[in-house]
């Protein structure tokens, strides 16, 4: 049911729009979650008229924060961020996830390792006991994809997990481009037993750029409940 998804969505955005401090330094996710957050947030800097200095993990996210009259900044304007807030595509007990549904994880990453503090706002849905129901989205450079796709194949025989599909993700009839100008492949894998030993292969390949693996990256998560409470997990 998509509108209790959003009622859920809403409020773990409302949780973490209370963790933001005037003049803090914030990292904006990309995502429909994400998308709540940055819609709440500008409510409340509206509300409250304190200035924050954003930087954006995306080309969409950037637009709509600049819309709503947030202060969007290149990271290294910023410099360093005190707090970045995204969504997930799944989070597991450990807050380990996975990210790149929108195709954005490699921004995310590097937004979310330059802030000080990571949280991850999400519905009910996207917790689970083991990463890799949702396929594993991975960023790889133009040139060469196939060989490197050929690479992904052999770490994954290597770790257990093959046959599974790896599917050149589209637009349209198009290879999807990111905001990098890259494409990216969605690695099926129904289960990742091992996220640190998949990430580490993975990692070693020359024409990967970043994996949606996020491990040891998340300090706390915010699900949301259609009632409007929420529940942490740290
Ligand atoms: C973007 O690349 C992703 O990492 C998103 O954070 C993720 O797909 C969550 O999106 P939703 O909030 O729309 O589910």
């Amino acid at each position: 049911d998509p509108s209790i998804a959003d009622l859920s969505k809403d409020a773990a955005a409302r949780a973490a729009v209370a963790l933001v401090e005037p003049g803090m330094r914030l990292g904006l996710g990309t995502g429909s979650t994400a998308a709540v957050f940055v819609r709440r947030l500008a409510e409340r800097v509206k509300a409250e008229g304190f200035s924050l200095r954003c930087a954006a993990t995306s080309k969409a996210t950037a637009e709509q924060a600049t819309s709503l009259g947030l202060q969007v900044e290149e990271l290294d304007e910023i410099g360093w961020l005190d707090l970045t807030i995204d969504g997930a595509d799944e989070v597991d007990p450990d807050l380990n996830l996975i990210k790149g549904g929108g195709a954005a994880h490699l921004r995310e990453k590097i937004v979310a390792t330059a802030s000080n503090r990571m949280v991850v706002i999400a519905d009910q849905n996207k917790v689970v006991e083991q990463l890799g129901q949702f396929h594993l989205p991975v960023e790889v450079i133009p040139f060469g994809w196939q060989a490197t796709r050929t690479l992904i194949q052999r770490a994954l025989e290597r770790l257990s997990l093959w046959p599974r599909p790896i599917l050149l993700r589209k637009r349209g009839e198009e290879p999807l481009r990111t905001d990098e100008g890259n494409l990216i492949l969605d690695l099926a894998l129904e289960a990742i037993p091992d996220p640190e030993a998949l990430a580490a292969e993975l990692s070693a390949i020359a024409g990967v750029v970043e994996h949606g693996l996020f491990l040891n990256i998340c300090q706390l998560a915010i699900i949301g409940r259609p009632d409007g409470s929420v529940v942490t997990l740290r």
